[in-house]
């Protein structure tokens, strides 16, 4: 049995593997054919964080592939009254065939799958948000063909979403070009010598994307870390992603956010809206990932 906790829990080979299958699974959807080999399975999702696009992609896709989902809150369940993770997930891993978790420390995640007798899919934590980089890579394969030998460009907190970039940027062999302001670097005690390899710190964003193939960002504050975003609005300030910063990106990079977006903070109106940016594709594509991703984790390949 497998889980998909961090990026790096799958090799390169099934990646591809995967890629391939949403291109199918996103063409079978478009044609309006059904498909359901996941009759009669159930999906439980467990939202300790608020959602819309993981909340709906998981729920649409496992009844696209003929399953149903249950959809469990914090505050709706036991787990807002103390009970254990541990013993949620023996209990909920008994009723149903997969789960798909957002919480906050990575370790919660971590506790519930080794007590799940059902594969664990990570839906975002505080650490990782490895089912949306699927998508943008998927995303980027779709309009630009393969991130191999390219550049990444971070802009801006170093967060879930940059640390698992740096996971992705080891596996297919680009370079991440990471600028945050002080104090908000990307935590790099967890990477791999390998991960480190590939990636490049730069103090002036404008350095970070010159040359970029792809150029991302993300909320300056993000979920949970709340209590400081007025501090974080002064500090970020200068790391917005705005036109002038995509002008010395390479002609044809692409941009990509995975939402929800602040117009005007992390990005501009202009970059968000623009020609360059594919962030409808790319929550789009969660649905395709995901549904190749449950099919995997139940039913292998195919
Ligand atoms: N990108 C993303 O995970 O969006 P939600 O928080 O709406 O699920
Ligand atoms: N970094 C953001 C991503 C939201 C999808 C957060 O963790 O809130």
């Amino acid at each position: 049995m497998k889980h998909f906790l961090q990026f790096r829990d799958f090799t390169q080979d099934e990646f591809v593997y995967l890629f391939e299958r949403s291109r199918q699974l996103k063409a079978l959807f478009k044609s309006y054919t059904i498909y359901h080999p996941l009759k009669d399975r159930m999906l439980a999702m467990v939202f300790e964080k608020h959602s819309t696009r993981t909340r709906v992609s998981f729920e649409a896709g496992i009844h696209q592939l003929g399953g149903s989902a249950i959809n469990l809150t914090t505050g709706e369940t036991q787990l807002g009254r103390g009970e254990p993770i541990e013993d949620v997930a023996r209990v909920v891993s008994r009723m149903v065939d997969i789960v798909m978790i957002r919480t906050y420390d990575q370790s919660i995640i971590e506790r519930f799958a080794v007590h799940s007798r059902v594969p664990v899919i990570n839906g975002l934590t505080n650490q990782y948000h490895p089912c949306q980089i699927m998508a943008d890579i998927f995303t980027y394969l779709e309009h630009r063909g393969s991130l191999t030998g390219r550049v990444v460009a971070w802009v801006g907190d170093g967060n879930n979403m940059c640390a698992t970039w740096l996971q992705a940027a080891a596996i297919f062999g680009f370079r991440l070009h990471v600028s945050t302001p002080p104090g908000y670097a990307l935590d790099t005690r967890s990477a791999s010598p390998e991960e480190l390899a590939h990636l490049s710190v730069f103090e002036d964003p404008m350095e970070a994307v010159r040359g970029a193939h792809l150029v991302t960002t993300d909320v300056w504050t993000s979920m949970g870390y709340e209590a400081e975003s007025e501090v974080r609005r002064a500090i970020f300030a200068d790391y917005q992603v705005d036109e002038d910063m995509m002008h010395v990106a390479d002609p044809e990079a692409l941009f990509m956010h995975c939402l929800p977006a602040h117009r005007g903070e992390e990005v501009s109106e202009a970059v968000l809206e623009g020609p360059q940016s594919v962030v409808w594709d790319e929550a789009e594509n969660r649905l395709h990932v995901q549904k190749a991703l449950m099919e995997y984790l139940l039913l292998g390949r195919l």
